[in-house]
C-alpha cells in the first residue's frame, strides 16, 4: 500500500513538472543533514548552529542547480559521495527550510 502511494506521488510530481527536489523528503533530508553533520564546517564559518550560512545576505546558492553543485562540493569535502536520492532529500530539506525555490 505504501509503495502504491509512493508510486502515485512520484507520477504526479513528475507529470506536474514538479517543484525543485520534489523527489526528496524534507524530513529524511534533515536526518541526513544531522547524520553527516553538515553544519560542522558551516558553524566555523558563520557561528551559532551554522544554519545562518543558508540565510546570509550574500549567500551563494541561488538556484536548485547551484544547490546540487554546492552539495557535491561540500560532501566531497567530507569524503562522501551523496546518492541522487540523498541529494533530493537534502535539497528538499534546505529548500523548505531556507531557500524556498519554486
Ligand atoms: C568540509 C566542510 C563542509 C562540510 C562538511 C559541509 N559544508 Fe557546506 N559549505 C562549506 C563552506 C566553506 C561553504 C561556504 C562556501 C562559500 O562561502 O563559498 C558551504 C556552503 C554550503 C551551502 C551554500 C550556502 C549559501 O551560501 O547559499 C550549502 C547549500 C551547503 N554548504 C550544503 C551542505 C550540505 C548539505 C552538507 C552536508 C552534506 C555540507 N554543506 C557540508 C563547507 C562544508
Amino acid at each position: 500500500m505504501k509503495n502504491i502511494a509512493a508510486l502515485l506521488l512520484l507520477c504526479c510530481t513528475i507529470s506536474a513538472q514538479a517543484a525543485p527536489f520534489a523527489e526528496g523528503d524534507p524530513q529524511a533530508g534533515k536526518k541526513l543533514f544531522d547524520q553527516y553533520d553538515c553544519n560542522s564546517c558551516h558553524r566555523d564559518k558563520v557561528g551559532g548552529d551554522g544554519n545562518a550560512i543558508f540565510t546570509r545576505p550574500d549567500r551563494k546558492v541561488n538556484s536548485p542547480q547551484k544547490m546540487l553543485e554546492r552539495m557535491t562540493m561540500c560532501s566531497g569535502a567530507l569524503g562522501k559521495k551523496l546518492t541522487q536520492q540523498e541529494q533530493q532529500h537534502l535539497g528538499a530539506y534546505l529548500n523548505q527550510s531556507y531557500y524556498k525555490f519554486k
